[in-house]
């Protein structure tokens, strides 16, 4: 095993100098960085900003009114309709990812999904019925690509219907891999009573995991990495309702300025480990998306924006955020002993930014796309679609 991965990497280090050695004579390479990248797969990692069923393949499905804006029935997002990583894969001409968790009418053809609702990067100590927390942390994420990759390759040269729902093993190095992670472990501190400079210590080793798992990707033939930033938590009702939220410690648009304060220093550090990794991988286009900047302008001039109430949940119940926590979206509850369920309370989700208290409405999450879709949030500053040159 150690032999074959010693063999794959020089195998890898010997193509990177050939490549490197003919771009250095030849212009027309160079000319092929304004080329569109044509991506012919994504391979995406993360937590419920881009779960499109894992969680509910695993765990059970995410109950109506999921689902319902475009789908018509819920369909593994938490959401009323499709989120971010839906969009990318729309406007690269790709199918929506099949989770790879879901076992029914999958094709993964063009990619597979990795991510969880509820994911970390680092694997958490506590339950999913403990904490909320999914088991499905980025290193079993990696663990799963991995046997993805192998296996897919195995399966596929059975041929028939086989080779019409996995991709083609050179499919691995020209995909794109997304990655949206990292606003759970800052959580998932804050609600183990952890104080703020506890959370702020441990974001070396969060990062320090993520860096190994960007690492373990390129070592399997991954090239292009596009990489989310973390959205401002502290705009969320989940975390706005929370009691260790006192009085002074909200800003002047009402977010929980320790929240937000601790995942701006989180990708400040995120930037950092990315400029570090394109040092480290010769070959690899990284491109940051300060995805926090578009989600904190679209809740702090909502109205400007065509969106309302930016700080309330259209799917909940109660409270001064339309949240309640025992009483999620979707759930159940038994008045005078008849059962209610906790629907949709407001008119229009298509001007609401916030679905159900934690996640983006199908109207957010395409407002968001059409802002970094052009680079202008990107680092560097490049459209999705170029996303495969390195700069
Ligand atoms: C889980 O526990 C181990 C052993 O105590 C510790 O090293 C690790 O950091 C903990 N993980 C988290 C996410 O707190
Ligand atoms: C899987 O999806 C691809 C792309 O949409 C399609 O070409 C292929 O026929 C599908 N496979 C099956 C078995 O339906
Ligand atoms: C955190 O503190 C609150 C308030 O003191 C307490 O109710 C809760 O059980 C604590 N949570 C954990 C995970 O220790």
């Amino acid at each position: 095993m150690e032999l074959v991965n010693c063999f794959i990497k020089s195998l890898f280090t010997s193509t990177v100098l050939l490549i490197l050695s003919l771009s250095s004579f030849a212009p027309q390479i160079l000319a092929d960085a304004t080329k569109e990248c044509k991506f012919p797969a994504i391979f995406n990692f993360g937590d419920s900003n881009s779960d499109t069923g894992g969680l509910s393949a695993a765990f059970g499905q995410a109950p109506p009114p999921n689902g319902e804006s475009y789908f018509h029935a819920p369909a593994g997002r938490y959401c009323d309709g499709r989120l971010v990583i839906d969009y990318i894969a729309k406007s690269l001409g790709l199918p929506y990812l099949s989770a790879y968790l879901d076992a029914l009418g999958t094709n993964f053809t063009h990619g597979a999904n990795f991510a969880t609702a509820g994911s970390t990067i680092r694997p958490q100590n506590t339950t999913l019925h403990q904490s909320g927390f999914s088991p499905i942390s980025l290193d079993v994420q990696y663990y799963q690509f991995n046997d993805f990759q192998r296996r897919s390759q195995i399966i596929r040269k059975k041929g028939g219907v086989f080779k019409g729902l996995l991709p083609e093993a050179k499919d691995f190095s020209h995909a794109l891999y997304t990655f949206d992670i990292g606003q759970n472990d800052l959580t998932a501190g804050y609600f183990l009573n952890m104080t703020s400079d506890q959370v702020r210590a441990s974001i070396p080793d969060i990062l320090n995991q993520f860096k190994t798992i960007v690492k373990y990707v390129y070592d399997h033939g991954g090239r292009s990495f596009w990489i989310h930033n973390t959205g401002p938590v502290g705009c969320l009702p989940y975390v706005m309702d929370r009691p260790l939220i006192a009085a002074g410690e909200v800003d002047e648009i009402g977010c929980a300025s320790p929240f937000n304060e601790m995942d701006q220093y989180f990708n400040f550090r995120l930037k950092e480990t990315v400029i570090q990794l394109r040092k480290d991988l010769p070959s690899a286009a990284l491109t940051y998306v300060d995805v926090y900047a578009v989600k904190y302008d679209l809740i702090s001039h909502a109205k400007k924006h065509g969106f309302v109430h930016p700080l309330q949940a259209c799917c909940g119940h109660g409270g001064k955020y339309n949240y309640n926590v025992h009483l999620g979206c979707g759930s159940k509850i038994k008045v005078k002993g008849k059962e209610i369920m906790v629907g949709k309370s407001c008119k229009d989700p298509s001007i609401v930014i916030n679905w159900d208290g934690v996640h983006y409405t199908q109207a957010a999450n395409k407002w968001i796309f059409d802002q970094i879709v052009n680079g202008a949030y990107s680092d560097p500053p490049i459209p999705l679609r170029m996303a495969c040159h390195r700069h």
